[in-house]
């Protein structure tokens, strides 16, 4: 088999390329180790800053998020028992983020991908990319015990944290950058009214809370929780009385709760991988990066990622120019770096540290007040969180 562009992984990031290389007239082949309904079924990011609306736009698929997503133009912080409003909308002069979770993001990529007729490949095993350093990169994959090869341009490594392209990298022409942080986010999906319209973001001496949303009847909540504990520890009744004890009193009493018919634990950990690019193969989204989820970053730098991959393979296959696949991995990790600080910061003002004791919890407090006083602090908070410019 021969493709233009061989795309390893078929999350978000890993769609939304190939949607953008057939609107192009670039043919491409998609793989994935597991098969669409098990993509479908992971619950993760909900919050799309504006540029990952824009690039939704430009690849055709945004119909529905325009219909059934929330616009939000602010959000709560709350701490010290106080709740305090960023305003996303006045701070950054009109920008706002869209509540519209990964799986519907994914859901209308794979949709469209069957419209345009474009090849995917589901429960290929052993996907490997080969002689990326050189001209002819291939890379080789099994389905029913068969080894099958697939010739291409370009190998774009989209597959996740875990995934076989980053590996593929000699251990001496990749540096990486690791924080793994000392607990977790439990989080859980139920079919109540959110408790407030917005999203509060909760520091609490028990541990940070976040309540989000997927729709105006399903609602996201997380609470920090300790990395030894089994999702089995966490019965729906706990879980909503530790979510209680970490909202401001008249939050809490505004709370509806329900069963929750998700409920899973993810450790929280920073993580870069520098270069992005190696010769033929290019790294995108979690392949290269992990932030912690409090900024909410995750999915849209994958996003901003494949704007940048976009623009140099447009260029490499519509103008003969190299520049810009040569400027792929600069440009990436500046826009990377960023959001990685952004999360970092996020995250340690937000949660509990076991290690810097009540003293800790002051200083969080401290900087939560200057924060929400402070109109340029607070416009700096919003112009991380509505995403900077790509
Ligand atoms: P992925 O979505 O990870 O897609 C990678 C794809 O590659 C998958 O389909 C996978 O099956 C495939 N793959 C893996 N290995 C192989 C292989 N060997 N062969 C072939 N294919 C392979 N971000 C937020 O902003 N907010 C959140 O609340 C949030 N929660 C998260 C919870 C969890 C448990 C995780 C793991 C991530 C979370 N994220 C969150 C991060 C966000 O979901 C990711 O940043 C986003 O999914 C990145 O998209 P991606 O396409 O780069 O990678
Ligand atoms: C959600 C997840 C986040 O990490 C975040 O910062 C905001 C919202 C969510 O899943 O809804």
């Amino acid at each position: 088999m021969r493709t233009q562009v061989a795309i390893i992984g078929s999350g978000p990031s890993g769609l939304l390329l190939g949607r953008l290389l057939t609107q192009a007239g670039i043919d491409s082949i998609i793989l994935d180790r597991v098969d669409a309904a098990y993509i479908l079924e992971r619950v993760r990011a909900g919050v799309l800053e504006e540029g990952t609306v824009r690039m939704l736009e430009e690849a055709g698929v945004a119909e529905r998020m325009r219909r059934e997503g929330l616009p939000h133009s602010g959000f709560d912080l709350t701490f010290d028992g106080r709740r305090h409003r960023i305003d996303l909308e006045s701070l950054t002069g009109g920008k706002k983020v869209m509540v519209y979770g990964q799986t519907e993001v994914t859901h209308d990529l794979l949709d469209q991908r069957a419209r345009d007729g474009a090849t995917s490949i589901y429960n290929a095993e052993d996907v490997q990319p080969h002689d990326f350093d050189g001209e002819k990169p291939y890379v080789t994959y099994r389905t029913d015990g068969v080894t099958h090869r697939i010739d291409c341009d370009f190998i774009i490594g989209c597959d996740g944290y875990h995934g076989p392209s980053r590996k593929a990298v000699p251990e001496n022409a990749i540096k990486l950058f690791e924080k793994v942080y000392p607990f977790g986010w439990l989080g859980i999906l139920a079919d109540v009214k959110p408790v407030s319209h917005e999203l509060i973001y909760a520091n609490h001496p028990r541990g940070f809370a976040l309540c989000s949303m997927r729709s105006l009847t399903r609602s996201r909540y997380y609470v920090q929780c300790s990395l030894d504990d089994k999702v089995e520890d966490w019965s729906d009744e706990r879980f909503w009385d530790e979510l209680r004890r970490r909202l401001p009193q008249e939050v809490a009493d505004g709370l509806t709760t329900g069963p929750s018919f998700e409920k899973s634990i993810a450790p929280l950990r920073s993580f870069v991988a520098e270069p992005m690019r190696f010769g033929r193969l290019f790294l995108v989204g979690d392949a290269a990066h992990i932030v912690p989820p409090t900024g909410a970053k995750g999915l849209n730098l994958a996003v901003s990622d494949v704007h940048y991959v976009m623009e140099g393979l447009r260029e490499h296959y519509l103008e003969k120019s190299e520049a810009a696949l040569d400027a792929y991995s600069t440009r990436a990790l500046a826009r990377v770096w960023k959001a990685v600080r952004f999360s970092w910061w996020m995250t340690t003002m937000m949660h509990r540290f076991d290690d810097t004791g009540p003293f800790g919890q002051r200083i969080q407090e401290a900087e939560l007040d200057y924060l929400v006083h402070s109109q340029a602090a607070s416009a700096s908070l919003a112009e991380n969180y509505v995403g900077l410019p790509y």
